[in-house]
């Protein structure tokens, strides 16, 4: 395939790494028509919901030079040295190089598609910096304060709804990667053994109604899977779709071990995040006793990494720690009904002060405010949430899956770039640096889909389970053995349940879905026997003072071997 003879790709996904793909796809090569799927509204997305913001390195307008505008000398280094250690010594360091070295290129991209980045108040030439956990210098940049994703959401579907050469398929849920070889059009004997077959499209279900979609390429920018767990800051959209997808079509996935849990979901029904930057701008972590505990677990406290810090809630609680929960006691609630007590740590943003806090987040004034919480003057109930997967499709950094003509950007990807842990705000600006490079690629010819040393794994031989299960069942197996602290013993208790199962991909297919994902992180957490960055292992506490082993990537077993 050429740039030029290419004439359909079919994007996965609407968001912000599929709405770059989709653009950047169509500035480059006009005469592709783009088609983009989403199984919801174009609007609707795990970005949307995204409120820190967006690190990069970028010049300052006045001063035309990379620098901070309060705190220490910021520059690309020193973003890729953060990178690299959030990671715990399993990033990729040529990933890393890319994605904080094409990262001003990014947001000039972003600026030229309409968006407009909030201003330092006291000059409006430099844009407004914040700092989040475990980046040395302050350079996150936001929109509205903290509705980052929102303000990124609005204005790239405005301008893929302006160009006529995207077809948006909302309602639409891709429900298979087509190959070649599949039916009977292309010869019913199927592909010769060994050679790698291409993705030529795929099958989509619209209400109710399964149909083809043919396409010289495929990209999977379908976000993560948060749905894994019972408390999750994803919304309920999050169901692993391109992992399970890219699987069964034979590409190769890695890291899945790897769940990143947020610190600071607020400690009610939905889980909603409450921003890394609420910490970056002085707020504390304190327990039921108002002892701010995390000095005591990570020389950079409260701004410790976050696997370390979602690490050290779990065992702070772990110890006995006790509070009351939101909508306790004075506040009325489910806690106050029976008066139990259950373990609780709390976030301290009362030192902020009212005016600050409602002019830099007001959206989680509003969220805090509508669960009857005035954050202004009393700590509010924090709790760690499934939120971002480090693991994915394995790529190279122009998003090429092993799959011939199968790309994936954004969560869904393992470009390696996040290792064991990712750095905050680096999740928006993989889905900008690396989908453009993706439209690049296929802009290009594509280019050879990369080879990668793969484990393969028959988990399909393994699917003698009988049992019918719900979401609630799966998220309640997985919350209680695969999450932020982890024993050989609980995997394998979960690797039973899960085996007990019996999917039903036509019935539901996102619980399908679900499932082999919950499989696949399990079979890659049990294999995992020591401590790194979010995997962490009771039964094996302090990681050994060697690097960690390094990542492993599977593949399902060949059809025929
Ligand atoms: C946050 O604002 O804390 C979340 C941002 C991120 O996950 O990078």
């Amino acid at each position: 395939m050429t740039g030029e003879s290419l004439q359909r790709v079919v994007v996965v996904g609407s968001g912000v790494a599929g709405l770059q793909t989709a653009l950047v796809l169509r500035r480059l090569a006009p005469r592709c028509a783009v088609v983009l799927t989403t199984k919801t509204s174009l609007a609707e997305s795990n970005t949307r919901w995204a409120q820190g913001g967006i690190a990069a390195v970028v010049p300052d307008a006045a001063a035309g030079v990379e620098a901070a505008t309060d705190g220490p000398r910021d520059s690309v280094d020193a973003h890729i040295a953060d990178t690299l250690a959030a990671g715990a010594g399993l990033s990729d360091p040529e990933a890393a190089a890319v994605l904080c070295g094409e990262a001003a290129q990014g947001i000039a991209a972003l600026q030229a598609a309409g968006v407009v980045f909030d201003t330092s108040p006291a000059d409006p030439g430099v844009p407004a910096r914040g700092r989040e956990a475990a980046h040395s210098a302050a350079r996150v940049l936001h929109l509205g304060g903290d509705a980052t994703g929102a303000g990124l959401v609005a204005a790239l579907t405005a301008a893929v709804r302006r160009d006529p050469g995207i077809e948006v398929l909302e309602d639409t849920l891709v429900t298979r990667v087509l190959l070649d070889g599949d039916g009977p059009a292309l010869g019913g004997d199927g592909p010769a053994l060994g050679v790698r077959r291409r993705a030529t499209g795929v099958e989509v279900l619209s209400g109710g109604v399964a149909r083809d979609l043919p396409a010289d390429a495929v990209v999977l920018a379908t976000g993560g899977a948060g749905q894994l767990f019972e408390s999750t800051t994803n919304p309920r959209i999050a169901t692993g779709d391109g992992v399970a997808l890219a699987w069964r079509a034979g590409a190769a996935v890695a890291d899945l071990e790897f769940f990143q849990f947020h610190p600071t979901s607020l400690d009610v029904p939905g889980n909603p995040l409450i921003s890394e930057a609420v910490r970056g701008e002085g707020a504390r972590l304190i327990d039921a006793d108002g002892h701010p505990f995390m000095a005591g677990y990570h020389p950079d406290g409260d701004l410790a990494p976050r696997d370390v810090v979602s690490r050290s809630i779990a065992q702070h609680l772990a110890g006995g720690r006790t509070g009351r929960a939101a909508g306790d006691g004075d506040r009325g609630g489910p806690g106050a009904q029976d008066g139990r007590r259950r373990p609780a740590v709390y976030l301290d943003a009362t030192g902020l002060g009212r005016d600050f806090l409602a002019r830099r987040f007001p959206t989680l004034t509003a969220l805090t405010a509508r669960h009857g919480l005035d954050w202004s003057s009393t700590p509010v109930p924090v709790v760690p949430a499934a939120h971002y997967w480090m693991g994915g499709v394995r790529t190279d950094t122009a998003g090429r899956t092993s799959v011939p003509g199968l790309l994936a950007v954004g969560e869904v990807a393992r470009t390696g770039v996040h290792g064991a842990n990712r750095l905050a705000s680096n999740s928006l600006l993989e889905g900008v640096v690396f989908g453009a490079r993706c439209a690049e690629a296929l802009a290009a010819g594509g280019g050879e889909a990369p080879s990668f040393d793969v484990d393969h794994l028959d988990l399909e031989a393994e699917e003698t389970g009988t049992q019918s299960f719900t979401r609630a069942d799966l998220q309640s197996v997985l919350s209680d053995h695969a999450g932020v602290l982890r024993t050989g013993a609980g995997l394998e208790l979960a690797r039973k349940h899960l085996a007990s199962y019996r999917p039903d991909t036509d019935a539901d297919p996102e619980l399908a879905n679900l499932l082999l994902c919950a499989r696949l992180l399990v079979h890659a957490a049990s294999r995992r026997t020591a401590s790194v960055g979010a995997h962490q292992r009771l039964d094996q506490p302090d990681s050994p003072p060697q690097a960690p082993a390094p990542s492993r990537s599977y593949a399902r077993t060949p059809e025929g071997t």
